[in-house]
């Protein structure tokens, strides 16, 4: 393989970089990004060469499908399965995005809406008045609330209550120091105890899943939410998704889906009560709603969009797109050999001052200003494998927004500058305190 010396510069000490990349990857990121350049090499759990540059990110956005492949280590291959979207490539990935990416957008996507509508209006219902709760804790009851009912098609109480407890079982499983440190080390062995764990939580949701399956199958019911829409779906040659595939799908869709939602509900609580005259703008913007379940009026908020996708450009939930060369790239003039990592970096991207003036502020109204490319706004990342989410994410996080600030005031009750701490796999603010009271 090609020696470092080939490829652009980046920090030289090995061990250092790992751990200054869990501790915060955007700090990590945005300081080798201004010590070196674009595009930049470092070695975290791989040799990867990163840029933030909006053409850079074109050519790796934009290169054959071919040029890459996916190599799923075992620790990941536990968590979402063999047949799950994320970990297929080629050919299989193609046919099997083509049929999956229906079910997230258009007419799918709007019957999903009442759904989230009812979910978020369910947890209100349990909220004192003047209860203080954790944004990111709450925000993530809803995700969950909503993946189990949009996704997993999951309906009556008493099977909700099955689901939630293995849901978080799964999740504290892999998101268990332990298990991750595990996987760091390349621990692969079914007896050890974090992976065991995590063998047995997931066999669990995948039991559920399986009964799911097998009632619909027998009553032939069909439903509006994705579960029903994926057992529908068929390839060209008539046939659909095994059980199998089934399971590993929904469950990639409940790891990429229900975090990632929940924490971007989080920053906008995080940043909304730092900003009074943003939170106001919008809660005059959601005053204008003639009723909360009008699902299409939310979807047309300008403002409400704007602040969503400013808070996605922050702190994006995914600080860098990786892909691994199956073939070379020709990047931003450095020939990058196969074998090697290449990565679009969102995190240092999305604080570009060319692109974004004053890049550290929270400043919603840029998004009205301004239409970005898809290579100068990744928080979904990009090319074939954008996020099959993408849609369904900003869907789901306009719905649950604008009920909640349509039915609630929210006082935040922090005065430190904004940290951030990681939990499990993804970074997010370290504490959103908020006082609840109806309206
Ligand atoms: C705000 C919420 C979300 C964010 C920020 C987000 C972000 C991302 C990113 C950055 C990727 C990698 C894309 C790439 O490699 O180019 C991704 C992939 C993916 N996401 Fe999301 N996501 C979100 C919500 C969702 C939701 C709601 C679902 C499904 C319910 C979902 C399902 C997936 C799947 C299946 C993939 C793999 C796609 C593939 O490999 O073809 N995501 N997501």
């Amino acid at each position: 393989m090609t020696t470092p010396s080939h490829l652009p510069p980046g920090p030289k000490l090995r061990f250092w970089q790992p751990l200054a990349y869990v501790r915060s990857p955007y700090r990590f990121l945005r300081a080798v990004h201004a010590r070196y350049g674009d595009p930049f090499t470092v070695r975290t759990n791989a040799l990867t060469v990163m840029t933030a540059d909006p053409e850079g990110i074109r050519q790796i956005f934009t290169a054959p499908a071919e040029t890459y492949h996916v190599r799923l280590p075992r620790s990941q291959q536990r968590v979402l399965g063999r047949e799950g979207l994320s970990g297929l490539d080629g050919e299989a990935h193609r046919r099997t995005r083509k049929l999956i990416s229906p079910c997230f957008h258009g007419e799918s996507l709007r019957g999903l809406g009442g759904m989230i509508h009812a979910a978020t209006v369910d947890a209100l219902a349990g909220w004192r008045d003047g209860e203080v709760w954790q944004a990111r804790e709450a925000m993530r009851e809803i995700g969950l609330e909503v993946i189990l009912k949009t996704v997993f098609g999951v309906e009556q109480r008493e099977r909700l209550v099955m689901f939630r407890a293995a849901v978080l079982e799964f999740a504290a499983s892999f998101g268990n120091p332990a298990f991750l440190l595990s996987a760091l080390l390349g621990i692969e062995r079914d007896d050890w105890p974090p992976n065991r764990r995590l063998d047995a939580a997931r066999e669990r949701i995948a039991a559920l899943l399986q009964e799911n399956i097998a009632e619909r199958r027998a009553t032939g019911t069909q439903r509006a939410d994705i579960l029903s829409r994926l057992m529908e779906a068929r390839f060209d040659d008539g046939s659909g998704f095994s059980d199998a595939a089934l399971v590993d799908n929904l469950i990639t869709n409940l790891v990429a889906g229900h975090e990632t939602s929940a924490l971007s509900l989080a920053w906008a609580f995080a940043w909304l009560g730092r900003h009074p005259e943003a939170a106001e703008r919008l809660q005059q913007e959601i005053g204008t709603l003639s009723r909360d379940d009008d699902i299409a009026a939310i979807q047309a908020l300008p403002y409400l969009d704007a602040v969503v996708k400013e808070c996605l450009r922050l702190y994006p939930a995914v600080p860098e797109i990786v892909r691994m060369l199956a073939k070379p790239l020709q990047l931003r003039g450095y020939e990058v050999p196969a074998g090697v990592n290449v990565a679009a970096c969102a995190a240092v991207l999305h604080m570009n001052p060319e692109i974004y003036p004053n890049p550290e502020c929270f400043y919603p109204e840029r998004f009205l200003q301004r239409n970005l490319s898809g290579f100068e706004f990744i928080p979904f990342g990009g090319g074939d494998r954008v996020c099959i989410g993408n849609h369904f994410g900003i869907f789901e996080v306009k719905i649950v927004l604008a009920v909640l600030l349509s039915r609630g005031r929210y006082t935040l009750l922090e005065n430190r500058p904004m940290r951030i701490a990681r939990r499990g796999f993804l970074m997010g603010p370290s504490s959103v305190r908020v006082r609840f009271q109806r309206r």
